[in-house]
């Protein structure tokens, strides 16, 4: 459950096509069957990514067509291979300083009309944040449990099976923004389904023991900031990083007003005087998902346990 991250300030200017799961708006069953996901930022007719505007335009997708390494001896099985075309061929390209499936928010670190006004975000040491910034911290990752995230679902079956059923219940759920950042680490290291009564094939790992590593996970938490700084209504918002070295072999930040202390009744359990005692996890039944080839859905299981 950790959210704090080692760095130092990080401004990052992504280019973003389809990131994270899909928007809400591009997951009907037409708008899965077009493959385009070129929503308009202001819900007009004929305004593809703002284009009207200036905004962004609505590209063809263009994902690695090298064929796969020896470790990943398949081909057409993984919905994950040359991500995201499986589900959508054209997306929206930004323009400047805009950003976002839609070309509706700026670029990190940039705020205003015209997305043209730097914003400082300033990634702090956690063990130096006053009491009450240590408060507005928690809480803010509290609310980010809480909050359904506003523009992303996430799928709960492969492909072959999106369409449901009936052939026309697409199978998207909502779920939390702090949830989706938890979902989208589990999407990305999940196993390769193969079929019913196989063994699902463990040997790729999208974000693990591979050069992407280090980024990927910079970028993963730039997402969960992106969405609390929307949430919040405060561009300047700013996850604090952890610096495990200092406290050694002990959790210097397992206490009630950082992550949790140890509960002193329960020692796998959080202390009650903590939040993330109430908190649930997701995305539990990993050998589940991967034997009846499902996908993690929204749903909430066990409680977090104290590290
Ligand atoms: C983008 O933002 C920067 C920083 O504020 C600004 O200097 C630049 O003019 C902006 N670019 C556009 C195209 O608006
Ligand atoms: C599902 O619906 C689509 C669009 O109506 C149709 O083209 C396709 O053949 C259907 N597939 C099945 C398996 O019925
Ligand atoms: C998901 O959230 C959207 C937007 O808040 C809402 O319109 C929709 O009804 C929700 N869907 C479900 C299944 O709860």
């Amino acid at each position: 459950m950790w959210p704090l991250c080692g760095g130092m300030l990080l401004l990052m200017h992504a280019l973003v096509l389809v990131s994270a799961q899909f928007p809400r708006v591009c997951v009907t069953p037409e708008g899965l069957r077009s493959a385009q996901c070129c929503p308009s930022p202001f819900a007009l007719e004929n305004d593809p990514c703002g284009a009207s505007t200036g905004r962004g335009q609505c590209v063809d997708v263009s994902a690695d067509a090298r064929a796969h390494g020896p470790q990943y001896p398949y081909d057409g099985r993984d919905d994950r291979e040359r991500w995201p075309l499986r589900f959508f061929t054209r997306a929206c390209r930004c323009n400047g300083n805009f950003s976002g499936f839609d070309c509706g928010r700026c670029r990190h670190g940039l705020t205003g009309d015209a997305c043209e006004l730097r914003v400082p975000v300033v990634r702090r040491n956690v063990m130096q944040l006053s009491a009450e910034e240590r408060r507005a911290f928690v809480n803010a990752l509290d609310q980010a449990k809480r909050a359904p995230h506003p523009d992303l679902v996430i799928a709960t079956r492969r492909y072959p099976e999106i369409f449901g059923p009936d052939n026309s219940t697409v199978q998207f759920e909502n779920i939390s923004i702090y949830n989706l950042f938890v979902w989208s680490h589990y999407y990305s290291v999940s196993k390769t389904f193969l079929g019913p009564g196989q063994d699902s094939f463990g040997g790729v790992d999208f974000s693990h023991e591979g050069p992407g590593f280090v980024t990927w996970h910079r970028y993963h938490l730039l997402q969960l900031e992106r969405d609390m700084q929307d949430m919040l209504g405060d561009p300047s918002f700013a996850l604090p990083y952890w610096n495990f070295a200092i406290g050694g072999s002990v959790c210097d930040v397992c206490t009630d007003d950082l992550m949790g202390a140890r509960s002193t009744f329960d020692t796998n359990g959080i202390s009650s005087n903590s939040i993330f005692s109430l908190w649930r996890v997701v995305c539990e039944s990993v050998e589940e998902y991967d034997t009846l080839g499902t996908i993690c859905n929204s749903e909430i299981q066990s409680p977090v346990l104290s590290p």
